[in-house]
């Protein structure tokens, strides 16, 4: 009798791959992250690594959020926070092009660094740039002692916990909730954010981990459609404001792991050129989860309806109008607009896993990529 003990398969903890590990490993991913930094009343975040004076904060007259990939992604969603809520103008560049631009960086700015392991080299030397150009840095990152963590002057960590699998999914999700408080915490030096709003995002944030776990609870649909639309060679993602930030995140998750060309669009870019690639049958993912936004995305899905798409609507529960317009809908609970990206990312994760799945791919190890890109 012989027992075989595989190291792998025991870490995967009964899941086929660690990226659905880490999937479903969100809900407490985000509630690591969130844990002794939110006050007992809600009325404040606490970030006590964070050693900024309220006049030092008065004096940032821009932040710039630097990273790769997924990280990028995540600063995109950090920008909107930041400057909606702190009201200091904020630019996302991606690390590669940072370092070699000259960036108009001085000691009135704040430079922040998103990278999960921390080791991106691109990331890094964007990090010492900024810094030799004066700037105060700060890095979000997930893991204790990495280079950026020891490079930057502060570090805050998403205590997401490891992530093996090549393609980033619970990194996002926590580094967006670190940058909804962050920026929740800067205003709140600034006093640019009345108590009443800080409260109602701070409830809204409690409420995340059980959402995500609404989601998980029933992923049959998100299936079916993967499974329905794998074979597709192009998809589309839409969507107007943060939804935007969020179809960037799904078509890069698709491509990265199921080799889909999947590319992302401001909806109401459409019309300046993509619109001519919808065609019949053509599967367009429209996210629509923003309010103030949510009547200009519905138009926009009429347009590539018209073209005969196929349209998998984004919605948050309670929406009766999208099912008019589309084809099928992924309802996600209802949340305030600015946490909205944390659950919508969650069917497009999914999605991306079971089509990779469905056309055979090798999902944690996607051809050609490396968790960790320490080369140029
Ligand atoms: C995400 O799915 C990718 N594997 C990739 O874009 C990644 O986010 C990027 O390489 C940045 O890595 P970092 O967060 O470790 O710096």
């Amino acid at each position: 009798f012989e027992v075989h003990w595989d190291a792998e398969a025991a870490e995967k903890g009964g899941y086929e791959h660690f990226m659905i590990k880490e999937i479903y490993e969100q809900p407490r991913a985000i509630r690591e992250t969130m844990s002794s930094r939110l006050a007992k009343d809600d009325s404040h975040i606490i970030l006590d690594e964070l050693k900024w004076t309220k006049q030092e904060m008065a004096a940032i007259k821009k932040i710039v959020v630097v990273a790769c990939g997924t990280a990028y992604n995540a600063g995109l969603v950090g920008k909107y926070y930041l400057e909606s809520l702190s009201r200091i103008p904020v630019e996302v560049d991606v690390a590669s092009e940072f370092r070699y631009r000259s960036p108009l960086v001085d000691e009135n700015t704040l430079a922040i660094v998103v990278s999960q392991s921390g080791e991106t080299l691109d990331t890094l030397a964007a990090l010492k740039e900024a810094k030799r150009l004066g700037a105060k840095t700060l890095a979000i990152t997930n893991v204790v002692g990495s280079s950026i963590s020891r490079e930057a002057d502060q570090v805050i960590y998403t205590w997401a916990g490891p992530e093996i699998a090549v393609a980033s999914t619970k990194a996002y999700t926590t580094q967006l909730v670190l940058m909804s408080m962050l920026a929740i915490y800067i205003a709140g030096l600034r006093d640019t954010i009345s108590a009443e709003r800080s409260r109602e995002l701070i409830s809204g944030l409690r409420n995340l981990p059980a959402q995500l776990h609404e989601i998980l609870e029933d992923v049959e649909s998100i299936k079916t459609f993967a499974q329905k639309y794998g074979f597709n060679e192009d998809v589309f993602f839409i969507g107007r404001s943060l939804d935007y930030a969020v179809a960037l995140e799904g078509a890069l998750k698709l491509k990265e792991i199921s080799y889909i060309h999947a590319e992302a669009y401001a909806a109401g870019e459409l019309k300046h050129g993509t619109l001519a690639l919808i065609i019949e049958g053509v599967p367009v993912i429209a996210l629509a989860t923003q309010h103030d936004v949510y009547e200009k995305t519905l138009s926009n899905i009429k347009e590539v309806k018209a073209r005969d798409a196929v349209v998998i609507g984004i919605a948050q529960q309670g929406d009766e109008q999208i099912n008019k317009y589309v084809d099928h809908t992924i309802f996600i609970p209802k949340a305030d607009k600015f946490l909205a990206p944390i659950l919508a990312v969650l069917p497009l994760q999914l999605l991306a896993y079971y089509a990779a799945v469905t056309r055979g791919c090798d999902v944690d190890k996607p051809r050609n990529l490396a968790k960790s890109v320490t080369v140029e």
